[in-house]
């Protein structure tokens, strides 16, 4: 027997060595490494088994699952992985929430499944269909093709001209409108989750969004996140190093209307309240200057 595995179940506590023959059995199955590894390091063997009996399958490219082909992992984050599937004729994301999440709040994920449901926008990943079993809570969504602009940023250092940052913010002002005219908000509009391809924007993870209630959810904190990612935008073109303490609006170099218009998105200054107010002033900004450049 190998000197770990001899050392696993020779520990002399004896819950310990009941638990000896799994951890045998652990040993043979490939899934050792984790469980031995934790009990040297002293982690409690019955949450340890728990972790591992609960964590949740990851697929690999190649891999078949429901019908459909794994193609790739996208994203991994909080709440689940998103896979990129295709069933041999178009590509698919696959949505796969992890069991905490939905055990310790099956609503959380109801929200996005329901509104997403009740949405029909060509910036917006249609709701195809929901996979459920003992093993799986997730679902299949439309494939929006795109690099975020978390990529374009931070990867391919994409410098953003005034002129881009109207076009792209004025489709991100048509999403807010139809959103909000449906009673949603997104409360997570941001770089990763804002896809961008041939000068069309793609607003993705309706993990947080919810039923407008103006008490909670409020249609400013999406106009709080416009901002924020608008100024992620007018950051690309700046040069020099971001200054500790030092806010962006006096970083950035920003004609006056700018300047008012993000601050009331960010509610340093009084805030709007409508997307039609916002419509309306950046429209004002933009036009004064874009043709211009
Ligand atoms: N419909 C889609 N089409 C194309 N890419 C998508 C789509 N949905 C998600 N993605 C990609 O997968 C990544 C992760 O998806 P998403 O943001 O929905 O999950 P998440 O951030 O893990 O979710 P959450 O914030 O709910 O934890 C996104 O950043 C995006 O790159
Ligand atoms: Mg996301």
């Amino acid at each position: 027997m190998p000197f770990v595995i001899w050392r696993a179940v020779a520990i002399p506590v004896p819950a310990l060595r009941a638990l000896a023959p799994v951890l045998v059995f652990l040993a043979h199955t490939g899934i050792q490494s984790t469980t031995i590894n934790a009990v040297k390091n002293g982690i409690p063997v019955k949450n340890m088994l728990t972790k591992l009996f609960d964590s949740d399958p990851k697929y690999l490219p190649g891999q078949y699952f429901e019908g459909f082909k794994i193609v790739k992992i996208v994203g991994e984050g909080r709440y689940g992985i998103c896979y990129l599937i295709t069933d041999d004729k178009n590509l698919y994301i696959l949505k796969h929430l992890k069991k905490k999440v939905y055990q310790e709040n099956p609503m959380k994920i109801q929200y996005e499944e329901e509104i997403l449901k009740a949405l029909k926008h060509e910036a917006i990943p249609r709701y195809i269909r929901k996979i459920e079993n003992n093993h799986f809570t997730g679902y299949v969504l439309e494939y929006k093709q795109g690099t975020t602009f978390e990529t374009m940023i931070f990867n391919q250092r994409h410098v953003f001209t005034r002129n881009e940052i109207h076009h792209i913010g004025r489709q991100l002002i048509d999403i807010l409108h139809y959103l909000h005219g449906k009673g949603v908000v997104h409360r997570d509009i941001r770089v990763p989750n804002t896809l961008y391809h041939d000068h069309h924007i793609y607003l993705v993870d309706f993990g947080l969004a919810r039923w407008m209630d103006n008490k909670k959810y409020k249609a400013d904190i999406d106009f709080s996140y416009f901002g924020d990612f608008l100024i992620h935008l007018y950051y690309t073109s700046y040069i020099d190093k971001p200054r500790k303490n030092k806010p962006w609006y006096e970083e950035l170099a920003l004609r006056s209307k700018e300047l008012v218009f993000l601050k009331k998105l960010m509610g340093i200054e009084k805030r709007y309240k409508s997307i039609n107010e916002v419509e309306v002033d950046f429209e004002e900004i933009f036009t004064d200057f874009c043709v211009k450049e």
